[in-house]
């Protein structure tokens, strides 16, 4: 697969800290509702042996070594080099590169498949992430986008007012904590068809839960002035005693759209194959491209390849 050299680099933000980032990616990807939604999203994408495969902020590669047992050839592009340090160590079958998704290193329509899971998030406008991947995948390519939106996130036992709060916290963590809702507008806006959506809760466990994760949520929230302090120790009581009746819920919901490049000229390309072809019709319809097997003008083409 052609690559582009990349010219600017910019650092993930969560370099330096990569333990705790592989801890947290591995815990999710653990975790039920993640390994549902993806299981769903590859079968749906279906990938075969020979397609081209790029998984945009691939993280550790666990998706990256996935699209890669299908294909054979699957890239990763992801910008933290400790990151990208741990998905060579831990996937033999794909690559791993550099890059920047608001400027990927492929060419127009060179991607059969993209994989893109909670990048979305970390990015104040992911509109230009989506129109990239637009303009590398192939007509007729497909893709998977996956993010998290912190907006649905509940904290059950305890007064619904101030675990609404509490759960507002949440949103502080992520650039765009709507991404998940956001991503068929953009994926639409960017010129691809939403084929589906399909969406999973990630809960934690009824009896346990990560309980400093959640006190820094209650205490942010205090600190926020959006509870009191006592309202804090009342509604995390109530959790305890939720917990002791296995009635906890901390979930939050992960979106997954499926999307596919234009067919347009494909299906242009089916009426060639039953018309006779032209040049006239090739310069129209396919600028830029050419005919490989008959040159146009023969018998109708089946071929065509960019240049
Ligand atoms: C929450 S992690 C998800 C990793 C992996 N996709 C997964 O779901 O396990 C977000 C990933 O996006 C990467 N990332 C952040 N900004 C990026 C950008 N501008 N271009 C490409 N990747 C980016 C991070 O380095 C990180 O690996």
């Amino acid at each position: 697969m052609a690559i582009r050299s990349r010219t600017s680099a910019p650092r993930s933000r969560e370099a330096g800290k990569v333990d705790d980032v592989v801890a947290m990616l591995d815990w999710h990807a653990g975790n039920h509702g993640v390994r549902r939604l993806r299981e769903w999203a590859h079968r749906a994408l279906a990938v075969r042996p020979g397609e081209r495969a790029i998984d945009i902020g691939a993280g550790t590669g666990s998706e990256t070594h996935r699209l890669a047992e299908a294909t054979g050839e699957a890239i990763g592009v992801e910008p933290n080099p400790g990151l990208r340090s741990v998905a060579v160590q831990r996937s033999r079958s794909a690559r791993f590169i550099d890059g920047d998704t608001l400027s990927l290193p492929f060419d127009d329509g060179s991607v059969d498949v993209v994989w893109c899971e909670r990048v979305f998030q970390h990015l104040a406008d992911s509109s230009k992430v989506a129109r990239e991947v637009a303009r590398v995948l192939r007509p007729g390519g497909r893709a998977a986008v996956l993010d998290t939106d912190s907006g649905t996130t509940i904290l059950y036992p305890g007064d619904r007012v101030v675990g609404e709060a509490v759960a507002c916290s949440t949103l502080d963590a992520a650039v765009d904590p709507y991404a998940g809702r956001k991503i068929s507008g953009h994926l639409a806006q960017a010129g691809l068809e939403i084929e589906d959506v399909g969406s999973q809760a990630l809960h934690q466990d009824g009896t346990s839960f990560n309980w400093s994760f959640v006190r820094m949520l209650a205490d942010t929230a205090v600190r926020a002035e959006r509870i009191t302090a006592e309202q804090r120790d009342a509604f995390l009581d109530d959790l305890h005693v939720g917990a002791e009746q296995y009635a906890l819920h901390m979930s939050v919901t992960m979106f997954a759209v499926l999307a596919r490049s234009a067919h347009r000229r494909q299906l242009v390309l089916a009426q060639l194959r039953r018309e006779r072809c032209s040049p006239l019709l090739h310069r129209v319809v396919f600028p830029g491209w050419h005919c490989v097997d008959h040159r146009c003008g023969t018998i109708g083409c089946g071929l065509f390849e960019g240049v």
